[in-house]
């Protein structure tokens, strides 16, 4: 059973501090060499199986193609505009003007609004660098105060429905907190059962913020990821105990722990894989098991630090020590 104790979670979605209901599941779209036409496919085939929630960022080059296949499906009646839940992300180099950006999110996607829209990182940058080193000179004071401030006019504007971050510690919500006027509703962070974000989802639990997973299935195949997670004897041992794949057994734990996951596949079959977490559960010995595994965060953002530019001048620092 999913558990039915942690911020309002009931069936396949869960509740937000707004009163919106986010998807469980959600497909991750962040497009390294993918094609358009491979995304709108992927898109197009989640759609089908039963998808609902999206997961873009101005950074990951899938808005476009994300839009092109969301409309098509508006158009072709599969799914209404108020069926399903996008969220879309502040670039680092954006912070000076949120406003500008998700209008040009809007533009690139077709849509009047967003779902959510999230600080990709609490992090400001004069030039964007996706996978290569940053630069030391590319870092430019943070001010996240004013950020959230354009984030909550974002919300007020009607350009999304809510507003959250993405990367931030307990500590740095805790600040964000104290002068928020609207809350964030979510925060995404990396989550899979080697990275189990206890001490954040306790505190986001207590101040009703959602948190959503990235890197669900610890990012496999991917130059930022690793195969450690779905490799994991343990997972593999419980996936054959259930008659499940080991993809759908991290899910389904993602999900029993209250959490939205956000498996990124461009493959028909997994698509419809990491769908199929709904009708089974895992048992309490699984989660005690799981719960055991050792802690390793996979992509700790190394690239985000330096003893000079960096608000950050470690890595202990830009999580505030919960690394
Ligand atoms: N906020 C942030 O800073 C942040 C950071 C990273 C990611 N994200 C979001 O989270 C999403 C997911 O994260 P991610 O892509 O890093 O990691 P992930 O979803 O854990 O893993 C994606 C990898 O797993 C493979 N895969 C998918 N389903 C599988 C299955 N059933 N069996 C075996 N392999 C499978 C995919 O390959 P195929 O495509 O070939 O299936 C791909 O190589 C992203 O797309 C993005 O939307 C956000």
């Amino acid at each position: 059973m999913v558990a039915g104790n942690i911020m309002g979670i009931v069936g396949g979605s869960a509740e937000l501090n707004t009163g919106a209901r986010i998807p469980l599941i959600g497909l991750g779209t962040a497009a390294i060499t993918q094609n358009e036409e491979e995304i709108i496919a992927a898109v197009t085939a989640a759609l089908q199986v039963g998808y609902r929630h999206f997961d873009t960022a101005r950074l990951y080059r899938s808005e476009h193609a994300l839009g092109k296949a969301l409309n098509s499906a508006f158009q072709s009646g599969l799914v209404s505009r108020e069926d399903v839940f996008v969220t879309t992300k502040l670039k680092n180099t954006e912070h000076d003007d949120p406003v500008a950006a998700i209008k040009d999110s809007l533009m690139n996607m077709q849509l009047e609004y967003v779902d959510l829209f999230l600080i990709h990182w609490p992090i400001k940058l004069r030039a964007e660098i996706p996978l290569a080193p940053v630069k030391e000179e590319d870092f430019l004071p943070l001010d996240i105060k004013s950020t959230w401030q354009a984030m909550e006019q974002c919300m007020e504007m009607g350009l999304t429905k809510a507003i959250g971050v993405s990367n931030f510690s307990s500590k740095k919500i805790e600040d964000l907190l104290n002068y928020a006027k609207i809350p964030p509703a979510v925060d995404q962070v990396e989550m899979h059962p080697q990275w189990q974000q206890k001490k954040l989802r306790d505190y986001c639990n207590k101040h009703s913020i959602h948190v959503s997973a990235w890197s669900p299935l610890g990012a496999p195949n991917t130059p930022w990821g690793s195969n450690e997670v779905i490799d994991n004897p343990l997972i593999l041992e419980i996936a054959q105990k259930h008659g499940k794949t080991r993809a759908q057994v991290i899910l389904r734990w993602g999900i029993e722990q209250g959490v939205s996951v956000l498996p990124k596949s461009y493959n028909t079959g997994r698509i419809t894989e990491n769908f199929q977490i709904f009708d089974w559960s895992l048992t309490p010995d699984d989660h005690d098991m799981i719960s055991k595994l050792e802690q390793r965060k996979l992509l700790r953002g190394d690239n985000f630090v330096n003893s000079t530019t960096s608000p950050y001048k470690t890595v202990e620092e830009l999580w505030d020590g919960e690394i």
